[in-house]
C-alpha cells in the first residue's frame, strides 16, 4: 500500500479526520524545522505525522463523536488507536513508512511517561513522536470538539507551556517545548491558512517492500482529544492530501508561506 492509497483509507474518517491530519502534519514540520531538524528529516516526520490517528478510524462514531466526556470505558476504547493505526499502516522499509507507524503507535506517549500505549519515557519516545505530539495537542486545544470550543492561540501556548492540570510541560521533550516557544507564531499563521499544506509537492511514491518487526505493548495512561463532527463525502482533501507525497518543496516558498520565525533557528 503507498501513500496515496493510506490516505484514501485514512480519507474514510471523514473531512474532520482529515483536516486535523493534514493540519497536525504541517505544524509538525513547522515544529520540527524550529527545533532545528533539516529539511529532509521534518519532511519525513510531516509525511509520518499525516497518518497519526489512521487508528481512529475504527473507533466507534458513537464514542468520537461523542458531545461531553468519555467515561473510563469509553476512553479505554479510545486508547487502543494507536496501536491499532501501527496495525493498519502495513509495515514496509520505506522511510516514511516506518515513520508513520512510529507516529500512529507513539503519538500519545508522554515525555514525563504519563501516556499512552506503553508509558514510554523521555528518550524511549521515538523522536518522531515527540514533535508530533506538540503538535497534535496544539491543534486539539486550537479545534472545536463535541465536549469543548476551540480555545485561543493565546490561551492554548499558555496550557502547553505553563500547564493547566490535565496538559502539563512534563508531557513534551524539552527541546520541543522549546521550539514551539520559538514557533508558535508561524503554526497559528499556519493553521489559519485553514490547513492547506504550503511548500510541498507531488511526486511518486516508493511502494512498501519489506516488513518491520512488530513490538510488545506495556501499560500506559493519558487521554486523547476526540475528533470533532463527521460529515459525508469522505474523498475531501485528497487533493491536498496527495501535495503530501512528494519532496518537501523550496524553503524560500515555505518560510514566504509561513513567515519566516520557524526557519531562522
Ligand atoms: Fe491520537
Ligand atoms: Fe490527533
Amino acid at each position: 500500500m503507498n501513500f496515496t492509497e493510506l490516505a484514501d483509507v485514512l480519507g474514510l474518517g471523514g473531512d474532520a479526520l482529515v483536516a486535523h491530519s493534514l493540519r497536525v502534519s504541517q505544524l509538525t514540520f513547522i515544529l520540527a524545522r524550529a527545533g532545528g531538524l533539516g529539511r529532509e528529516l521534518a519532511g519525513r516526520i510531516a509525511r509520518g505525522a499525516f497518518f497519526h490517528d489512521i487508528g481512529m478510524l475504527v473507533i466507534p462514531e458513537a464514542i468520537r463523536l461523542k458531545p461531553g466526556r468519555l467515561d473510563s470505558l469509553e476512553f479505554s476504547v479510545v486508547k487502543l488507536h494507536p496501536e491499532i493505526g501501527y496495525r493498519l499502516i502495513p509495515p514496509s522499509s520505506d522511510p516514511v513508512t516506518i515513520t508513520s507507524r512510529k507516529i500512529a503507535l507513539c503519538h500519545h506517549e508522554r515525555w514525563d511517561g504519563s501516556g499512552y500505549p506503553y508509558g514510554l519515557a523521555g528518550e524511549e519516545i521515538p523522536v518522531e513522536a515527540r514533535w508530533t505530539a506538540l503538535a497534535d495537542h496544539y491543534d486539539a486545544l486550537r479545534s472545536e470538539r463535541p465536549y469543548k470550543s476551540a480555545y485561543s492561540h493565546e490561551k492554548s501556548v499558555r496550557i502547553l507551556t505553563q500547564g493547566d492540570g490535565r496538559t502539563l510541560p512534563s508531557h513534551f521533550a524539552p527541546e520541543v517545548l522549546k521550539a514551539f516557544s520559538r514557533a508558535h507564531g508561524s503554526m497559528e499563521s499556519a493553521r489559519s491558512d485553514n490547513g492547506t499544506f504550503v511548500g510541498l509537492r507531488t511526486s511518486e511514491t516508493k511502494p512498501p517492500s519489506r516488513p518491520e518487526p512488530p513490538r510488545e505493548a506495556k501499560s500506559g495512561e493519558g487521554k486523547h482529544p476526540g475528533e470533532s463532527s463527521r460529515s459525508p463525502g469522505a474523498s475531501c482533501g485528497f487533493a491536498r492530501v496527495r501535495l503530501l507525497e512528494g519532496e518537501v518543496g523550496p524553503e524560500e516558498e515555505i518560510s514566504q508561506s509561513l513567515g519566516r520565525q520557524a526557519f531562522t533557528s
